[in-house]
């Protein structure tokens, strides 16, 4: 293997170690991970995001972070089963998750809080074929860095010597740090792992960086190779969600943007136009509150995509089933004319699929964004006990007048129990 001369920088371990947590025991947490490392005479060490994000920090004053919990990744290149025994038998903790590539994740109680901490073996990975998941084995720090997405998160902090409390820069990814860059380690790196194409465009989206002359060449050899047409739609899938659920909400138009005018959707046939990102988003961000979290991606792509599109929605990972109800729906809508039919509809769709239909439904489409904004606050303040009392004794009657009262709210017609009262006896007086 070519040999290389890592650039080393020293720097405020306790600084870094507040910028990852505040905790107290947090501090105390990392100094046994690295006595029993020091111990097994293996090197341990940070690498990735959280390195980026401290040095992005300390030099802007700023960095923009992913939403939620900061994902905490910790390598050994040494035997990490047999780490991890010894660390358990020092700080009360569960091993959650155990994976084929050689990671755990695993759950600490550090006195009042509890922490989750990714702990992976250094490894190589090697390509079988394209676009398919990598086969992994022990490796070396050097195969272990250089198995990497992008310069940028290369970067690592070690823990135990060779490399304590240094910053260890094999690649000059500092420099592509300092411009902003994003740049994939060699030209063949998205024919083997074409999630990276997303993952790249999240970051330079996130932290405003510009994509690197090679991170085209690579995207052109991934087209060549068609490796985006050969991955899985759960794979496509997952990344998209990251999207949604991982970038803070004011980039989410530009992410799916960005990944449009790379050429990917059309890459896997689909035709999205910017206008249509940036109206769904917008739309999205008044609704979402309406829509279950675990149908977001789902709810967007169904609005960015045209409606002779809907069938392909199979290739991002669109159930059959969910697919047949959103056809069904849709078509529904187009023939149902009165707003009694269509609120009825609406009443029996679940909400996500409401929202992807916005953009195919022209003159129904602000009736729906409307239904989206108030579903949740409409609701009748008189029920069937008071029809009843009023002498409605039909069940199925008793129904539909609620559902008009319900109707007759959203198109705030009805303000108060009042008015609900004087319009139901009103309405029954005319049977
Ligand atoms: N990685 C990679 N190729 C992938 C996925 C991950 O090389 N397809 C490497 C990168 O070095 C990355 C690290 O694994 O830095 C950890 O991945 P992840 O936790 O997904 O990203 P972070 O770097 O922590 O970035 P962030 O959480 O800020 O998105």
């Amino acid at each position: 293997m070519k040999s290389f001369t890592p650039e080393l920088e020293p720097i405020n371990f306790e600084e870094f170690l507040s910028f990852l947590s505040p905790l107290e025991e947090f501090k105390e947490f990392v100094e046994t991970l690295r006595n029993i490392a020091r111990k097994r005479g293996e090197f341990l060490y940070f690498v990735g995001g959280v390195v980026r994000d401290y040095l992005l920090f300390k030099t802007q004053g700023s960095v923009t972070l992913p939403q939620g919990q900061k994902d905490i990744d910790i390598v050994l290149e040494g035997d990490l089963e047999a780490f991890l025994e010894e660390v358990l038998k020092q700080i009360k903790g569960k091993v959650l998750f155990k994976s084929q590539f050689l990671t755990f994740k695993v759950k600490f109680s550090l006195r009042d809080h509890e922490l989750i901490v990714d702990f992976i073996t250094a490894r190589k990975e090697t390509y079988p074929d394209v676009a398919v998941l990598p086969i992994v084995s022990p490796g070396s720090f050097i195969e272990d860095i250089l198995r990497r997405d992008f310069t940028i998160n290369t970067l690592a902090l070690g823990l135990t010597p060779p490399y304590e409390e240094v910053i260890v820069d094999l690649i000059k990814a500092k420099k592509d740090l300092k411009q902003g860059i994003i740049k994939p380690l060699h030209l063949k790196s998205f024919v083997d792992d074409p999630t990276r194409i997303f993952r790249g465009t999240r970051y330079a989206t996130r932290l405003n960086f510009r994509f690197a002359e090679e991170f085209y060449q690579a995207l052109e050899e991934a087209l060549k190779a068609e490796s985006l047409k050969k991955l899985t739609p759960t794979r496509i899938y997952n990344e998209l969600e990251l999207f949604v659920k991982k970038e803070p909400m004011n980039i989410l138009s530009e992410l799916f943007i960005t990944t449009c005018e790379l050429g990917v959707f059309k890459e896997l046939g689909f035709n999205l136009s910017k206008e249509k990102v940036k109206h769904g988003v917008e739309l999205f961000i008044k609704v979402k509150e309406n829509i279950k979290a675990k149908f977001w991606t789902k709810a967007l792509l169904l609005f960015f995509v045209k409606e002779g599109e809907v069938k392909s929605l199979e290739r991002l990972n669109f159930h059959k089933k969910e697919i047949d109800k959103v056809i069904k729906a849709l078509n529904r809508l187009k023939e149902l004319n009165t707003e009694e039919e269509v609120f009825d509809l609406l009443e029996n769709t679940e909400n996500w699929i409401l929202f992807g239909l916005i953009s195919k439904v022209k003159n129904k489409g602000k009736f729906i964004e409307e239904y989206l904004l108030t579903c949740s606050s409409i609701k009748p303040e008189i029920d069937g006990n008071t029809l009843k009392s009023l002498g409605v004794k039909n069940g199925r009657l008793i129904g539909k007048i609620l559902k008009l009262i319900k109707l007759k709210k959203f198109k705030k017609e009805l303000k108060d129990k009042k008015e609900e009262l004087e319009w139901v006896k009103n309405y029954v007086s005319q049977l």
